[in-house]
């Protein structure tokens, strides 16, 4: 069959019928690329049986439709289990440990009768065992493929019937329908429009892993994470050997949920308890560090939140640096202890982290940034044992943010005896069972000040 092909731009995507050196849309050279093009093909229109609408009440109830997963802290990232029929993208830079992720994935899935393909376009069969037997993979249904040739796997998986299909990864396969590269924009695109297809098709859950640029775009596809039903990201630092797991699009459950990993000698390995993990190193009595009870999708996580504030060598132009916060709003609470508490930082750098590369971005982390900054300051360490949260607006007061309970258990479960909260969480925490610990309200940063120094 001939396939009708048109050319893309990869940069604004404007479409052209032929090939051009300049984009007609944004001006850039080089950036048209052959696509099939699935708007016109017949074969993608006959594809699915034409559609009517159906009455809301008569709509079957499709929860349920999951497969659960082992590990429970993948399982929990994706939302509760593996949607039937969803397509779920799996980034992460090359070496942080996507493919034996999914492979013990297979394994477990293997292990409870589920029929599993598993395609690897990356390494031969040999490898991809000498890594299994690492990971402990036993004698279930687990098939390995290796090819690159996306009709032909897709010829094999519909051989095979897997309940299950992973294919590593979605840059080393091609279409023979384009005449473009493996890797390139229009190869991904394919790759991920035939194999949606046969997941849903097929109502078998399918993982694609993709690799990613140090930049963080999964790498051509900005355009994969719409066709996609679920963007899970995995990072982590070379030197470190804990992973993490966060969903950033999730059709089927919650974003911003997390699952922390350890890579060990075999494989990855759960750290089922992150806030204890994060905490570990975390110096006492330092000026500068702070605790927070923050919210990482639906657990409490307890972070340290630390600042380093230095007079200066850029005379008028003092440093603002800020690692997994967000930059504004910590130059907005900035601001705020400026004038609220009548500290001035002109002539002083200011750094501020979260350690162990956790990234906060909920409001509830500002008290712990503004009493970070004002411990660093003043040179004078804030109690151990103390967590905070809350809310800073521009007046300086100090509001009430979800879950407080749930942020309070999890500090009295690490052996912290006193929390600063916000004055308006106090309703809520009294109406539930509040753990055995020091509760101190605040209505404003100066009370909060005065409280803590
Ligand atoms: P891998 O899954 O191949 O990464 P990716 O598919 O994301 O490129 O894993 C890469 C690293 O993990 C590799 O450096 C070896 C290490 N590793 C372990 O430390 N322990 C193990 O049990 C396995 C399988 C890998
Ligand atoms: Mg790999």
């Amino acid at each position: 069959m001939k396939h009708r092909t048109v050319f893309i731009c990869q940069g604004c995507g404007t479409r052209s019928p032929k090939w051009l050196g300049r984009c007609p849309g944004c001006g850039e050279w080089n950036t048209l690329i052959e696509e099939v093009d699935e708007e016109r093909s017949p074969a993608a229109e006959s594809a699915f049986a034409p559609a009517e609408p159906l009455r809301y009440s008569d709509i079957k109830e499709t929860e349920s439709q999951r497969i659960e997963l082992d590990n429970q802290e993948f399982n929990k990232v994706l939302g509760g289990g593996a949607v039937l029929g969803s397509l779920v993208l799996i980034g992460g830079e090359p070496g942080i440990g996507k493919s034996t992720l999914l492979l013990q994935a297979s394994r477990d899935f293997a292990a409870r009768d589920r029929r599993v393909l598993y395609v690897s376009g990356e390494e031969s069969l040999a490898q991809i065992k000498l890594r299994g037997d690492r990971l402990g993979v036993g004698d279930g249904a687990l098939y390995l493929l290796a090819e690159t040739n996306l009709e032909r796997i897709v010829a094999q998986a519909e051989k095979v019937r897997p309940q299950v299909l992973v294919l590593d990864s979605i840059q080393s396969v091609y279409s023979s329908k384009l005449s473009s590269s493996p890797g390139t924009i229009s190869q991904v695109r394919e790759v991920a429009n035939q194999i949606f297809r046969f997941a849903k098709t097929n109502q078998v859950p399918a993982f694609l892993i993709g690799h990613i640029t140090k930049e963080g775009s999964l790498a051509g596809p900005k355009s994969l994470e719409h066709i996609v039903d679920v963007v899970l990201l995995f990072e982590g630092e070379r030197d470190h050997s804990y992973r993490i797991l966060r969903a950033l699009k999730n059709r089927f459950g919650p974003v911003s949920e997390m699952a922390i990993f350890e890579m060990g000698g075999a494989g990855l390995q759960a750290i089922p308890n992150p806030s204890a993990f994060f905490l570990k190193e975390r110096p006492t009595d330092e000026p500068g560090s702070v605790v927070v009870s923050t919210i990482k999708g639906s657990r409490p996580l307890l972070a340290e939140i630390q600042a380093l504030v230095s007079s200066t060598l850029f005379v008028g132009s003092p440093r603002r640096m800020t690692i997994g916060l967000d930059h504004f709003r910590t130059s907005m609470l900035l601001a705020v202890v400026e004038k609220k508490l009548g500290f001035g930082f002109g002539g002083e750098d200011i750094y501020l982290n979260v350690a162990g590369g956790v990234t906060i971005d909920e409001p509830a982390a500002d008290l712990a940034v503004v009493l970070a900054v004002v411990s660093s300051l003043k040179n004078r360490p804030i109690p151990s044992r103390t967590a905070v949260f809350g809310e800073v607006g521009l007046s300086g007061e100090v509001r009430s943010v979800g879950q407080p309970l749930a942020r309070l258990k999890e500090a009295a479960s690490l052996g912290f005896e006193r929390v600063v909260v916000p004055q308006g969480n106090l309703v809520q925490l009294e109406k539930g069972e509040t753990p055995s610990l020091e509760v101190l309200a605040v209505r404003d940063v100066r009370q909060a000040f005065k409280l803590i120094f």
